[in-house]
């Protein structure tokens, strides 16, 4: 038996990725740990998409490079060290200039291939084995079946890349081009997910509602408003998510889905990134903002109650004071439950770093203090709301204290409660007794705990 210690950073298309890694490496013997000191093997899965957590990666680097030499010169034993992710993409060349105590590198789209590289990667060398190219084969034909399984709630990714390009971001570059998984593929693990005990499935890609895939031989193509509608089919799938969806691909049968099933959760992250017409332009988005305006409007609609979330960067460049004062309005306008807030960041190769008026840094921070205000005043209240209500939360693990539980609102809040480890995997009818800016507590009666399915 090996150790095999996994630290991932960025979105949760990571976190899957993660999670596959370890399924790919348990045939050749790797058990995971959760101590990076004993480990055999370590696997950092990186995240490019701002200079801050590509940065994170060479720290990192440093700390495990003193790990490995005390490996080998104390215990007489091999660590090795592989770089997966964004940054690995982005970067491969950089890290074995700079790091060459790096085993290996390997893409977001080659991680199918770990065990060979394993076998190639030789600790005496002082040179990394390298594999980011975009392969002609797609690594989900060639993944295990599931290892592990993956708890209550799952992410199953179904869609990979980026055709959109917007202005500022890395991931078309280090995802590469844009692919949807069959749906065949993607309801069967579906099932196997739900047959582990996965109760919630998150569906996953960077443009998810870009998903268009092939249904088996004859079945022509389906968007992701008929694959949801397919998933909430299975017997035991009591709750379905999906995560990053972009305006442009908010299609009627989509927005309907949040209507017609009961199983898909009342919570949409849907970014818009800025306010201005301007700045959307900029960015290459390719709508306005009156058009996200009227899909939020469609949406609301449709499901009155569902909790909105999304994505904005401040300081873009050629951001004027009046293009900002466009994105507090359409904060204010829409109220959103959640939102991440980001200062642009300049990432190398992408068209937005060479372009137009960069923003100095304490005008960014000015920007990102108003907003975040702002968005954490919606939260709060958003929160606050719902002091008093019943709702199902499905418990997904242990809190941070002992004796306390944790799991996820159909808003996904967080919600914490004094509770035993055997509830995990119950969906509690729970009333929220009070609200905070990030979480939400219950106290449930005995009567809540016996009667939950
Ligand atoms: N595919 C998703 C988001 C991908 S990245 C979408 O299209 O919405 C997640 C978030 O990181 C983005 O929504 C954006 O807000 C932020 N981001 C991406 N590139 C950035 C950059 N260069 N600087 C600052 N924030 C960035
Ligand atoms: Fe990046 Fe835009 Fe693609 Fe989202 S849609 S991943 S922000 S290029
Ligand atoms: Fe980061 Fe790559 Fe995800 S850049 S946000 S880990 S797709």
């Amino acid at each position: 038996m090996k150790k095999l210690y996994i630290k991932t950073f960025g979105c949760q298309m990571n976190v899957y990725d993660s999670e596959r890694m370890a399924d790919v490496l348990a045939p050749t013997g790797y058990v995971q740990t959760d101590a990076p000191e004993d480990a055999d093997m370590v696997i950092l899965n990186t995240c490019h998409i701002r200079e801050k957590a590509s940065e994170k990666v060479f720290s990192d680097l440093g700390r495990l490079r003193t790990l490995k030499q005390r490996a080998a010169e104390q215990q007489n034993r091999q660590m090795l060290i592989a770089v997966a992710g964004c940054v690995a993409q982005a970067e491969g060349e950089e890290i074995t200039r700079r790091a060459p105590y790096v085993d290996m590198v390997v893409g977001p789209q080659t991680y199918h291939r770990l065990p060979e590289l394993v076998a190639r990667a030789d600790p005496s060398a002082r040179k990394s084995v390298v594999d980011t190219e975009f392969p002609q084969e797609v690594k989900f034909d060639f993944l295990p079946e599931e290892a592990a399984p993956r708890g209550p709630a799952a992410f199953l990714s179904v869609q990979e890349g980026c055709d959109k390009f917007c202005s500022f971001c890395v991931v078309p570059y280090t995802r590469g081009a844009e692919f949807s998984r069959p749906a065949d593929q993607i309801l069967a693990e579906a099932r196997r997910l739900v047959a582990s005990g996965t109760r919630e499935i998150t569906l996953l890609g960077q443009n998810v509602n870009a998903w268009h895939g092939q249904a088996g031989n004859n079945g022509g193509v389906w968007g992701l408003g008929r694959l949801l509608r397919e998933l909430a089919e299975i017997d035991g799938l009591d709750r379905l998510r999906y995560t990053t969806s972009h305006p442009l691909d908010m299609d009627e049968e989509l927005m309907t889905a949040h209507r017609d099933l009961p199983a898909l959760m009342p919570y949409l992250h849907l970014p818009v990134q800025a306010g201005s017409d301007k700045i959307l332009a900029a960015m290459n988005r390719r709508h306005k903002a009156d058009d996200y305006r009227r899909i939020i409007d469609r949406l609301r609609e449709l499901r009155p109650d569902i909790a909105l979330s999304g994505d904005f960067i401040v300081g873009f460049p050629g951001e004027s004071d009046r293009d900002f004062a466009d994105t507090i309005k359409l904060v204010s306008d829409i109220g959103y439950a959640s939102a991440y807030s980001f200062k642009y960041s300049a990432r190398p190769g992408t068209p937005a770093s060479g372009a137009g008026e960069q923003i100095e840094e304490k005008v960014k921070s000015d920007r990102l203090a108003a907003l975040q205000q702002l968005l954490d005043a919606q939260q709060l209240a958003f929160n606050k709301k719902c002091e008093g209500m019943t709702m199902p939360v499905l418990i997904e693990k242990q809190g941070g204290r002992d004796g306390q539980i944790t799991g996820r609102s159909p808003f996904m809040q967080s919600v914490y409660l004094e509770g035993e480890a055997s509830w995990i995997g119950r969906i509690m009818e729970l009333e929220i007794t009070q609200a905070r800016q990030n979480s939400l507590w219950s106290a449930p009666s005995d009567a809540a705990a016996k009667g939950a399915a």
